[in-house]
């Protein structure tokens, strides 16, 4: 019999500090109505605590969604981490979260994709479900982006925000779960959204600490029209492949990363309102985590059989779509 993927449970951590407009007005020249009207956000939060990090977030969401589907470190084989702030260069956060939840029978590793990092490793985990050789993955975006953030940069301090989200992928013989996907990466984009020092090319000197090398860079208006057609020709494509129409979506959930990119997108596939997942006014931009987040802030909602389809863009370029079938735990 045919194995397929389906979640079988959700989990979301954010932290308790909300850095509101009106704060971030008093760090860059910006104005609370100028980030509501052109990103939609207005607040995001901030892991405060310097001994914490993306790994932290990412074992209280994981642990939230063990509980929720009542399993043990022990039945999981698997932990994906998905993030663009990974707790050190290496080794994998994903090892050092599997260490946090008491997580000893699998192999962990982390998926780098920037903002479409749950997908791919979404994507990545059903695959590996489907051949047939593992039954339970816990996988998790996280992202500390504050640990990247230059706070005097007006262009892109205000977009992102820190958090976590969670879900376990289970096997089932049932025809539901991950169906179709359809995802892509330009690399020739890469340069307009980047962290240019900290890795082989540019390692850390007095120089890239100075010149502020270590915060993301980002081309906002490349990144926004780039964001917009990809996610649309991806969906479109999607949609075509999974012989479907705008019309069977019950659920849309994507990537936030600002408000009029997702409403564009959803005027474009002719989506209805109350389909999209819009948390952006309170979160920001969390990068690897605002899927798992969405899904877990509307869990509530799915019944079985509904159709969702999740859409991400992030540095790379990096992007695609993906729709899966909602199987609801007996
Ligand atoms: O997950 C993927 C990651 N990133 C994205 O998806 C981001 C995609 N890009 C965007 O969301 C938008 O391009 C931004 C929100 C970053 C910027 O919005 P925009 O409408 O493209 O603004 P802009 O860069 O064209 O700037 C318009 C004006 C400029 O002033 P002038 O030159 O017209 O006088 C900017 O200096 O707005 C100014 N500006 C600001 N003003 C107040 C830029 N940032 C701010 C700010 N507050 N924070």
């Amino acid at each position: 019999m045919r194995k397929r993927a389906y979640i079988s449970s959700t989990g979301s951590y954010l932290p308790d500090y909300v850095l509101t407009n009106s704060e971030i007005a008093t760090m860059v020249d910006t104005t609370d109505e100028w980030i509501s009207e052109r990103c939609g956000v207005k607040e995001r939060r901030i892991l405060k605590d310097k001994n914490l990090a993306t790994a932290y977030m990412a074992k209280m969401a994981g642990e939230r969604a063990m509980q929720k589907a009542k399993i043990s470190g022990e039945e999981i084989e698997i932990v994906i981490v998905a993030t663009a702030t990974p707790e050190h260069q290496f080794p994998a956060t994903a090892a050092i979260v599997a260490d946090m939840l008491g997580i000893k029978n699998a192999w962990c590793f982390d998926q780098m994709a920037a903002c479409s990092g749950f997908l791919f490793a979404l994507n990545t985990a059903a695959k590996l479900i489907e051949s047939g050789s593992y039954k339970t993955i816990l996988l998790i975006g996280s992202d500390k982006m504050s640990s990247i953030m230059d706070f005097t940069n007006r262009n892109t301090c205000v977009l992102f925000g820190d958090g976590a989200g969670a879900l376990i992928l289970k096997a089932t013989d049932a025809p539901y779960g991950i169906k179709k996907s359809v995802l892509r990466t330009d690399g020739s984009g890469y340069k307009y959204l980047y962290q240019k020092a900290g890795g082989s090319l540019f390692p850390a000197t007095a120089e890239t600490v100075l010149n502020k090398e270590h915060s993301l860079s980002m081309n906002g208006q490349a990144v926004f029209k780039t964001a917009v057609n990809n996610i649309s020709e991806s969906c479109v494509k999607l949609l075509e492949i999974s012989d479907l129409s705008a019309a069977d979506i019950k659920y849309f959930i994507p990537h936030q990363a600002n408000k009029r990119i997702i409403l564009a997108v959803a005027e474009k596939l002719e989506l209805p309102l109350d389909k999209v997942m819009m948390n952006i006014e309170k979160y920001g931009n969390t990068t690897c985590a605002s899927i798992p987040i969405g899904l877990d802030e509307w869990s509530n909602r799915f019944k079985t059989g509904d159709i969702i389809m999740i859409c991400a863009f992030g540095a790379g370029f990096s992007w695609g779509a993906l729709s899966l079938n909602w199987l609801e735990e007996n």
